[in-house]
Parts: structure tokens; sequence; C-alpha cells
């Protein structure tokens, strides 16, 4: 099983960045642990800071996963593009959040991505990615 771990802007900071909201561990150091913990499964992985990037990604995947789980960051709240990309492919995709978006700001309530999604995960920390994982798991074999 081939999984695509996504993320968008900011998230290559994990660690340092606001670590109150999103914690202290690096994404490399997670990821680490989440390969060892699932050697079964192929998990790739892509951050980018920039929109097309990020779409240009999710079009690639369509041909070579069987799932992505999706932190979209800000791009969530904007993306229009991003969006879309996620509807022109039939790769099911989680949307993962590590904070609590609704316990944040206004403008972070909404997302333009969550209905192109098979589900969403919010403010459970980089355990969601994990959790998304296990669906996957549990779903697509
Ligand atoms: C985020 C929430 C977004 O609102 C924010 O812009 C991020 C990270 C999260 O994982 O909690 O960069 O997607």
């Amino acid at each position: 099983m081939r999984i695509a771990i996504i993320n968008g802007p900011n998230l290559n900071l994990l660690g340092t960045r606001e670590p109150g909201i999103y914690g202290s561990q690096t994404f490399e150091t997670f990821l680490e642990e989440l390969r060892r913990s699932h050697a079964e499964v192929e998990i790739s992985y892509f951050q980018s800071n920039v929109e097309g990037e990020l779409v240009n990604y999710i079009q690639q995947c369509r041909l070579n996963v069987d799932a992505i789980i999706l932190n979209a960051a800000a791009y969530t709240h904007t993306s229009i593009a991003i969006a879309d990309a996620v509807k022109a492919i039939s790769v099911p995709v989680i949307e993962v959040h590590i904070s609590n978006v609704f316990a944040r700001e206004q403008e972070r309530h909404s997302s333009l991505l969550s209905a192109a999604c098979v589900g969403s995960i919010t403010g459970l920390g980089l355990n969601g990615y994990s959790l998304a994982l296990k669906h996957f798991k549990e779903n697509l074999l």
C-alpha cells in the first residue's frame, strides 16, 4: 500500500513553530516513527510552501499512490486550486490539522477542502496523521 503525506506552508517549521499550538516534535522525527511502526506501508512525504507545487504533487499522486493524507495548512482556508486538484483525482484524501481549527480564529473555521475529502481530523496533534493512516489501512486493504 502506498500513502502520500502532503504538508502545506510553514509545516516545514514544525518543532520550532508556535510550539504551544503545534508541539515541539519535528515532522521528520514523527515520520521516522510512523514509517517504523507501519513498515508494510510505503509512505512518501512532500512539503511545500508554494500552492502550485502542492497542486502539481496532488496531480502526480493520481498515478502512483493509493491514498493521500493532506494538511494544506493555511491553503485549506483559501485555495480553490488545491480543492480542485483533490476533486480532480480519484485517490481518496483525508484532511488533517494538527491544531483544533474550530477553537482558533474565525478564518480557520472554514475549509475549502473538506467536502472533497473522505473525512477530516482536527486538533489531535500529529496523532491525526497516524489515525488517518490507520483508517486507510483498515479500509483500503
Ligand atoms: C493547520 C491549521 C491552519 O489553520 C494553519 O494555517 C496551519 C496548520 C494545522 O495543522 O493545525 O498552518 O493546518
